[in-house]
């Protein structure tokens, strides 16, 4: 059955020192609690590899925020999948609306940089969302679907096992503007409704799909409860280990 995950997005925040104090922090807090879903943080490339010699993988997952649709060769200033894989990192954020937005991140790039992740042992939390307009015109269900169907369903049902989805409507994200649960639920339902016309009702069950945009201590119980919400993709409140860990124990 699917697992309930919540993973931090550090996004570009914190410098290493900073970094590593947090996640020694965040280490130290879930050493020895008891807790119903895996925690994940996901941090800037730059911090990786001192971050993995502080934390214990065992509790606390190691992540990127996105990795190059490309193996090697000369991309100045790009990191490939096996370069993060190679620091210990087992997830990769990919698809997150900022790399669509600011860095023109498209299904086609998304689809390398999926297939990339998956050969090296990554697993992937592909981020899916629409933004205000969509949702206010209501294509917010054809804009999330066609996001799935046009960079993921190349993928073999065994590969899109594999995948962890985080539900990010684009107006709910920095915002303060949280999805209600209901909106989240909904969007969610539909979601594992269109893996499962794709790869069956199996694939689809076990697929965790997180929800991301907003998430606080005081809104992410209610927004866990729903029964298609498997976790959360925490941005502003995984920089505070209080905050991150208020919502860990949602659960
Ligand atoms: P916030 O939690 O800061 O809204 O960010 C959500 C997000 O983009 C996580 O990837």
């Amino acid at each position: 059955m699917r697992k309930n995950i919540v993973a931090g997005n550090w996004k570009m925040n914190t410098t290493v020192p900073e970094g590593v104090a947090l996640a020694k922090e965040v280490n130290e807090a879930l050493k020895g609690a008891t807790t119903k879903c895996d925690v994940v943080i996901c941090v800037p490339f730059t911090h990786l590899v001192p971050v993995a010699d502080v934390i214990d993988q065992t509790v606390l997952g190691l992540g990127a925020e996105n990795c190059a649709d490309h193996k090697s060769g000369a991309y100045t200033g790009e990191v490939s999948a096996p370069m993060v894989a190679s620091t210990g990192a087992k997830y990769v954020i990919l698809g997150h609306s900022e790399r669509r937005q600011y860095y023109g991140e498209t299904a086609e790039t998304l689809r390398e940089k999926v297939a990339l992740a998956l050969e090296n042992g990554l697993t992937p939390i592909f981020c899916i969302g629409e933004v205000l307009e969509e949702r206010e015109n209501g294509t917010y269900n054809d804009v999330v679907k066609a996001q799935i169907v046009d960079a993921l369903f190349n993928l073999s049902a065994e590969d899109f096992g594999k995948l962890i989805l985080a539900y990010e409507p684009v107006w709910a994200i920095g915002t303060g503007k949280t999805a209600t649960a209901d909106q989240a639920e909904d969007m969610h339902a539909h979601i594992r409704a269109v893996i499962a016309e794709k790869y069956g009702k199996e694939v689809a069950d076990n697929t965790s799909i997180l929800y991301g945009g907003s998430c606080k201590p005081s809104n992410a119980a209610e927004i866990f409860s729903k029964p298609d919400v498997d976790g959360g993709l925490i941005g502003g409140a995984a920089l505070k280990c209080a905050d991150f860990m208020g919502i860990v124990n949602a659960f």
